[in-house]
């Protein structure tokens, strides 16, 4: 089963992208609803819902012209089906089945926490492991232990909000457009972030659990004296991203790793990368997503799937149901 059809539509990006053999990317089609979402904030989850439904199929359509493959060519399809909104997964994944049933071949759900972390190790040939996964997206914010493709031991999550959403929240405490991170990432490059002091949230006892839903609160009470707002940002953005950094690293010695895969919207801030290469040990090495599967995409879907497919041998049956909200689970 080497050419994947990869469906993604867990929140606010709908995708499709055809990927050979777990690896090779013939085409990465994303098309994003952040104008829909821009006037509210945040991702409107009905909202969300529909605008899949209405573009899912051309968008697959443009993936399969991309890749200059014919449909009866797709071998395997492979959907995100957990964890995600609950309306937004049932469209991707009643059309991946409708697919698969009207081509005949196999389908497979994905996990979309698992498929950030492949992101990360798609372009390697033998992705070193065990080693450390961290996921810093816009939904989830988890550290774990990873022994194989599959095999994971969960350390850490956030308890509140995850680390895009509180870029997201303090941008907007910030008069900043949606989605907020890179927007935070480029006022921040004009503040000094030694002016304004802020605390990563820490758990009693839970050294990888994370809370950002406090350091949040505290730019609402720092804008309330006015302070500069690239100043804000540019101390947020460090509190934030120094907290990612020192609880992966402090997992890296924990388990004697010396390899780290980091995946979701967050790694493509440039100041996370930064803090990232100047802390870590010089035998540690770390692994980021290439450019076009940071963010929500399909490819990384296509290729976990590959693998998932390629394990259980069988496709998945056609009374599946999508999970919303298994983290903690693969
Ligand atoms: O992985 P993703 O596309 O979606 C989820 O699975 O949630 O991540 C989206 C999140 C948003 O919260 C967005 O603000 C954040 O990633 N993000 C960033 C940057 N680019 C995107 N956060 C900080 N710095 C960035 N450059
Ligand atoms: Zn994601």
């Amino acid at each position: 089963m080497s050419i994947v059809l990869g469906i993604e539509t867990t929140c606010d990006e709908t995708a499709a992208s055809i990927v050979v053999d777990g690896k090779k990317i013939l085409s990465n089609v994303v098309f994003s609803q952040i104008e829909t979402h821009r006037e509210f904030g945040g991702v409107f989850p009905e909202l969300a819902c529909r605008k899949h439904a209405d573009v899912l199929i051309p968008v697959i359509e443009e993936a399969i012209q991309v890749a200059g493959i014919k449909k009866t060519d797709i071998e395997l399809i492979s959907v995100a089906s957990r964890p995600g909104l609950m309306g937004a997964l049932l469209i991707g994944l009643s059309t991946a089945k409708a697919l698969a049933y009207a081509l005949k071949i196999p389908y497979v759900g994905v996990n979309h926490i698992e498929a950030h972390l492949y992101a990360a190790q798609m372009h390697l040939d033998n992705p070193p492991l065990p080693a450390i996964g961290l996921i810093v997206s816009g939904g989830h914010t988890s550290l774990l232990k990873m022994e194989n493709l599959g095999a994971y031991t969960f350390l850490g999550n956030t308890l509140d909000d995850a680390v895009g959403e509180a870029f997201d929240k303090t941008a907007r405490l910030l008069d900043l457009p949606y989605p907020g991170g890179p927007e935070i990432e480029k006022l921040a490059k004009l503040g000094d972030k030694s002016k304004v002091f802020f605390k990563p949230g820490r758990i009693k006892e839970k050294p990888f659990h994370f809370s950002f839903s406090g350091l949040k609160t505290q730019v609402l009470y720092a804008m309330k004296k006015n302070p500069n707002r690239a100043d804000v940002a540019a101390s947020f953005q460090e509190t934030a991203c120094i907290d990612l950094v020192s609880k992966s690293l402090l997992a890296l010695e924990k388990f004697s790793l010396n390899t780290i895969y980091i995946g979701g919207g967050v790694s493509n801030n440039r100041r996370l990368r930064e803090i990232f290469e100047e802390k870590k040990p010089s035998d540690v090495t770390i692994f980021w997503p290439e450019i076009g599967l940071s963010l929500d995409n399909a490819a990384m879907i296509a290729g976990l799937g590959y693998h998932v497919y390629k394990e259980k041998k069988c496709s998945d049956p056609f009374d599946l149901t999508p999970m919303p909200t298994n983290r903690l689970q693969f």
